[in-house]
């Protein structure tokens, strides 16, 4: 059965661009994303990857740790990394997972036959620290992903990890936020002290209380 949201993070070993890891060790205590590209020296995944690199920052202020993945050698890796770094002005220096034999690809199910029989699509999981899968995205091969997106997930899971709040649709870090629906109306001054509003009794809004 494929995996779904909650589950935990199949563990796995892989030779990387940076040597060989165990990943729930690699992680520790750190969120995690892991993405697959369906191959090396492709003009799209070279975009994504060039990105994910420029965004170290954003990444590391939210405790992540990124892991890509493609189903191409080491060597291939690291031949291509030179490029990404050339072309994207970057410097990849998060582990590629080489995953010529599909080890992973097929444990997180990354290979829809439909699409291709060989090559990954691109899914993507963000990992919590308890290794459980918090969300999964697929897009296909022609697509590159939206890494804003990606980051506005992480802030919203971050968030609704520590506070009984949930994120509305476009929601931003820093913007209003919802009330669970397990706080009742009457205890919401106490849990939330910045105030709130009733739009409906199953649909209150608050400051982000982190903020
Ligand atoms: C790309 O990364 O550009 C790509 C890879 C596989 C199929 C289509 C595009």
């Amino acid at each position: 059965m494929s995996l779904r949201i909650g589950d935990i993070a199949p563990n796995f070993k892989a030779t990387t661009s940076i040597g060989d890891i165990d990943f729930h060790d690699y992680l520790g205590d750190s969120w995690g994303v892991l993405f697959s590209h369906p191959a090396d020296y492709t003009p799209v995944c070279t975009t994504e990857l060039g990105r994910t690199a420029s965004l170290k920052k954003e990444f590391n202020q939210r405790n992540v740790k990124v892991l890509a993945l493609s189903v191409d050698g080491v060597e291939s890796h690291l031949g291509w990394i030179n490029d990404i770094n050339e072309t994207q002005n970057t410097e990849v220096d998060f582990p590629i997972i080489a995953d010529e034999d599909k080890t992973v690809a097929n444990l997180y199910d990354m290979i829809h036959p439909n699409a291709s029989e060989t090559l990954t699509v691109r899914s993507l999981f963000v990992i919590g620290p308890d290794k459980k899968v918090k969300l999964m995205i697929t897009y296909p091969a022609s697509t590159g992903r939206n890494f804003d997106e990606v980051l506005r997930v992480i802030d919203s899971l971050q968030l609704t990890a520590n506070y009984s709040v949930a994120t509305p649709a476009d929601w931003k870090d820093g913007e209003d936020v919802i009330v669970a629906n397990s706080i009742k109306t009457a205890d919401i001054p106490a849990k939330f002290p910045k105030g709130f509003k009733e739009i409906k009794p199953y649909l209150r809004t608050t400051p982000q209380p982190n903020k």
